[in-house]
């Protein structure tokens, strides 16, 4: 199926690692141009020689806290200057710590609002005229799939994230008609550092009581490549009539509508 993704250009924030990166090789496989930040020069660097051994494609790289509005903006008025537009927006970063509402104060709360929502709108609003200059852009904002369906011990994930799906179809009405589209990729547990740096012993085994305990119908946790499948389809041409939708990816686990 060709995606329609060819010669387009995008900013991947958080493309160094996991989902993020994930997407980025997608990108790359379909003919997109693809820059990505992340605040590791490290981590970029990496990604960046890998994907040039395993796809024969340069990626741009760019360190920088997505948190920092200015330093996003620039990234992506640099694109463009460089590659003559900005047409694909993959809104990615880290998420919040895991506990329970009563494990964090106004400032934990403050800190999870300001990286899981602020930044996001901030990196979206900052790359939007240059989407609309092109008469073609795809905005996917990566959150998580605790915004359709509460997992208690993430409660700022679902409280701080859920204004991004508000955001987003509050934003379809504001570009209106046109070829440019918004949505959410809502991810369930996925087997990326954000999910494996924190088991001990045989990791693998440790995934399968992951999934056992969360109870996921399709008794595994996801690969990276999976959620990604689903966010590419998202920012291609394909979908060219799918805008203001959360895109739960989760193997079956939640429950909500
Ligand atoms: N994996 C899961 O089970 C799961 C489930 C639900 C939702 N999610 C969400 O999906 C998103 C992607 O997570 P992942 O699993 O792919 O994690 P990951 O493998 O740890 O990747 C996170 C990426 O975001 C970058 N990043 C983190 N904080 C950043 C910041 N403030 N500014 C710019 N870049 C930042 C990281 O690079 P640097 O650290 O170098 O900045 C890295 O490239 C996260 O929001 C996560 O909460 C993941």
């Amino acid at each position: 199926m060709d995606l329609g993704l060819n010669g387009k250009v995008a900013v991947v924030s958080g493309g160094s690692s996991g989902i993020g990166l994930a997407i980025t090789r997608d990108l790359v496989r379909e003919g997109a141009t693809v820059s990505i930040a992340g605040r590791d020069a490290g981590r970029l660097a990496k990604a960046r020689d890998e994907i040039a051994a395993d796809l024969g494609a340069e990626v741009g790289t760019r360190v920088l806290d997505l948190r920092d509005t200015g330093a996003a903006r620039a990234w992506v008025d640099d694109t463009a200057a460089e590659h003559g537009a900005v047409n694909i927006v993959v809104s990615n970063a880290g998420g919040p710590p895991a506990g329970p509402t009563g494990a964090f104060g106004p400032d934990g709360y403050r800190d999870a609002v300001d990286l899981g929502m602020i930044s996001h709108i901030g990196f979206v609003q900052a790359a939007l005229p240059h989407l609309q200059r092109a008469g073609w852009g795809r905005i996917l904002i990566v959150a998580s799939e605790t915004i359709r369906d509460i997992i208690p011990k993430y409660a700022l994930s679902a409280i701080a994230r859920s204004g991004l799906a508000a955001y987003a179809k509050t934003l379809v009405h504001e570009l209106g008609p046109g070829d440019v589209t918004v949505n959410v990729l809502a991810p369930g547990y996925t087997a990326t550092d954000a999910l494996l740096s924190g088991l001990d012993g045989d990791v693998e085994a440790e995934t399968v009581r992951i999934a056992e305990q969360a109870d996921i119908p399709l008794g595994r946790v996801a690969r990276p490549e999976e959620v990604a499948a689903a966010g590419t389809f998202l920012l291609s041409a394909r979908a060219s009539f799918v805008t203001g939708t959360v895109q739960v990816v989760d193997g079956g686990r939640s429950l909500g509508m």
